[in-house]
């Protein structure tokens, strides 16, 4: 029995755990499941609470946000202190973003993997996810469209991580862009069609 076969189911249950949905639900009384993009990260909770409370959804979104990233931060350092290698703590950041994406408690479904994603690459890649934090809030103030700014964010971490840590093993970062890309599909077509919501 390989031990780190506790950290890759860990790392997926507490991936998964819907930290917006949960919120939104218990403070705002709404389903973000069914409203908006009916995505369950902060900018769909930030979205679907403001209709109501424009005060409230901020905080909401802010908090989701936060627990979203710390859950993927959180079983990577589970991983750090145990003394794992590099490989299985990639496998750990890889299997939290999984677990947000396509949740065990919502039937697969789930987020979009940015805050997640953005966890889990401030802990293996520190100066590629603040170049990508810069892109998003750079974006997010001009573009002005949520999934622009991830998009973006995101890509740009991807080119960074050549460029800075050329000699690592790429494979687990281009995994975790190709699922945060796969589920932005939705938004990407409603982009082309010029349909995208603002969110601010
Ligand atoms: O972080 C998710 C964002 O990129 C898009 O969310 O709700 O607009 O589909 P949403």
């Amino acid at each position: 029995f390989n031990i780190n076969v506790q950290f890759y189911i860990t790392a997926y249950l507490v991936g998964g755990i819907p930290f917006g949905l949960l919120l939104a639900k218990a403070f705002a009384g709404v389903d973000v499941k069914s409203a908006g993009s009916k995505s369950i990260g902060a900018t769909n909770v930030l979205r679907v609470v403001k209709e109501t409370n424009p005060s409230l959804a901020k905080k909401l979104g802010a908090a989701t946000l936060a627990l979203d990233a710390i859950k993927g931060v959180a079983v990577l350092a589970v991983g750090y202190f145990a003394g794992v290698s590099e490989a299985t703590m990639w496998a750990i950041a890889v299997l939290a973003v999984i677990g947000h994406c396509f949740s065990p408690y919502l039937g697969l479904e789930g987020g979009k993997g940015i805050a997640t994603g953005m966890g889990v690459m401030m802990f293996m890649l520190p100066i590629e996810t603040i170049i990508a934090l810069v892109v998003w809030v750079v974006m997010a103030k001009t573009v002005r469209i949520s999934s622009v700014s991830s998009l973006t964010g995101v890509l740009a971490m991807l080119i960074a991580s050549f460029f800075i840590h050329p000699d690592i093993a790429h494979a687990p970062v281009v995994f975790i862009v190709f699922i945060l890309f796969y589920k932005h599909i939705p938004n990407i077509v409603r982009l082309v069609k010029g349909e995208e919501k603002r969110v601010i």
